[in-house]
């Protein structure tokens, strides 16, 4: 007898997600664009980078993470196909040699999920047989090809996004929130980070209004500077995947009627040595937003001593590299003053849920905000609907 069914939807994740990490120690999420950067982004923000070396006990049971369907990569496709099968051949049915899916596409049409989907299943039935119905977790629109066929192949789960919510907005739905809550990470503090940042938006004036400043800064540098090139200025490597969320929400929302600025993402101290240069004497055509991650989670690493000197790092010997890191934000910002080219900063308390939440929402909602200050409709992406249709055109798929 299966237990009744929580009514809210966090309490199903919950069980949906805590069920994949009991059965399986892999799990293959399925999406592209909206329907898999914003988990990707809280991946990479949150988790450990090295997770997948860990032993199972080590990441406290919780499986390993790969993310497909957000290409046409035959090669990748196979050798994550090849990895996860020769794993169920060392361990047939157990959980360490069972893979998991979610696959989650909002529309269910999508050519790239949907082809990956059919070699991932494919997979898992071979492999695992009936115990596939509850090791594939279907994320989808109430209606399309996906719907039905989690109604014909009779998922144990299946979740929805609701209409009108397009995947770039979709990463408080079931579309973000079940590949999160079975990577382990705090949902509830993730939306409780969202919903304090729209009371922020809500209640406070313009002049401290976190989402109205940055739509402010972003506007007038476009408007009146010229500054079409949005360049966001992630200090942390664990911080691109939100930067190519953030790309995404801006280029597909505003990128209409020949307008709209153009998100670059960047890494410092990393694209320091390569795109630096051009930002720094480059075309006047930049706002640089620097997003910095706040306090580091763990103690400090500072620069060893060392008896051969030859580098002469020893005179930095203690220092940590935080402050190193420090160092470099505010040198290159001075150099940005130096030579009158415009920046702002986003600052976070440090990497938490709840940080991400307010930081997701924060840009969700400034897009909106931006597109209608300019008029522009954020929702739609007609151009990447050409682009889908063209595909299908040119396979005589229909
Ligand atoms: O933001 C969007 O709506 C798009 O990026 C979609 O998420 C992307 O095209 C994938 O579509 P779907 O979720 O329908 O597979």
């Amino acid at each position: 007898l299966r237990p009744p069914v929580p009514s809210s939807l966090v309490a199903r994740l919950d069980i949906s997600a805590r069920r994949l990490q009991s059965l399986a120690d892999s799990l293959v999420i399925l999406g592209i664009g909206g329907s898999y950067m914003g988990m990707r982004a809280i991946q990479e923000s949150l988790g450990n980078p090295w997770h997948n070396e860990l032993s199972r006990e080590a990441r406290g049971g919780i499986p390993r993470l790969y993310f497909d369907g957000w290409n046409v990569d035959s090669d990748q496709q196979r050798r994550l196909l090849e990895l996860l099968d020769t794993r169920a051949a060392a361990h047939p049915d157990t959980p360490p040699g069972r893979t998991a899916l979610i696959v989650i596409s909002k529309s269910g049409g999508t050519l790239e999920t949907a082809a990956a989907f059919r070699n991932f299943r494919e997979l898992v039935e071979r492999r695992f047989g009936s115990s596939a119905t509850e090791l594939i977790v279907p994320v989808t629109g109430e209606t399309g090809r996906l719907r039905q066929l989690c109604q014909a192949a009779g998922y144990v789960d299946a979740f929805s996004i609701p209409e009108g919510i397009g995947g770039r907005f979709s990463v408080f739905t079931a579309g973000g929130l079940l590949p999160a809550a079975a990577a382990g990470f705090n949902i509830r503090a993730l939306l409780q980070g969202a919903a304090d940042m729209t009371d922020h938006f809500r209640s406070a004036p313009f002049e401290s209004n976190l989402i109205l400043q940055f739509v402010a800064v972003c506007h007038a540098c476009e408007r009146d500077l010229g500054c079409n090139l949005r360049i966001l200025s992630t200090w942390g490597s664990c911080l691109e995947a939100l930067g190519f969320w953030y790309d995404q929400l801006l280029s597909e929302s505003l990128g209409k009627h020949e307008r709209g600025a153009t998100p670059i993402t960047v890494v410092n101290t990393r694209d320091l040595h390569s795109r630096g240069q051009q930002h720094q004497e480059g075309r006047r055509d930049k706002l640089i937003t620097n997003l910095l991650p706040g306090e580091p989670l763990f103690a400090p690493l500072t620069v060893p001593s060392h008896r051969f000197d030859q580098d002469r790092l020893n005179q930095l010997a203690g220092t940590s590299l935080p402050r190193i890191l420090e160092a470099a934000v505010a040198g290159v910002n001075e150099a940005y003053a130096d030579e009158r080219r415009p920046t702002a900063d986003l600052i976070l308390p440090t990497l938490s849920e709840h940080a991400m939440g307010q930081l997701f929402q924060l840009l969700m909602l400034a897009t909106v905000v931006e597109g209608r200050l300019v008029g522009t409709n954020p929702y739609g992406q007609p151009g990447v609907e050409a682009y889908k249709k063209n595909v299908q055109k040119n396979l005589g798929f229909s």
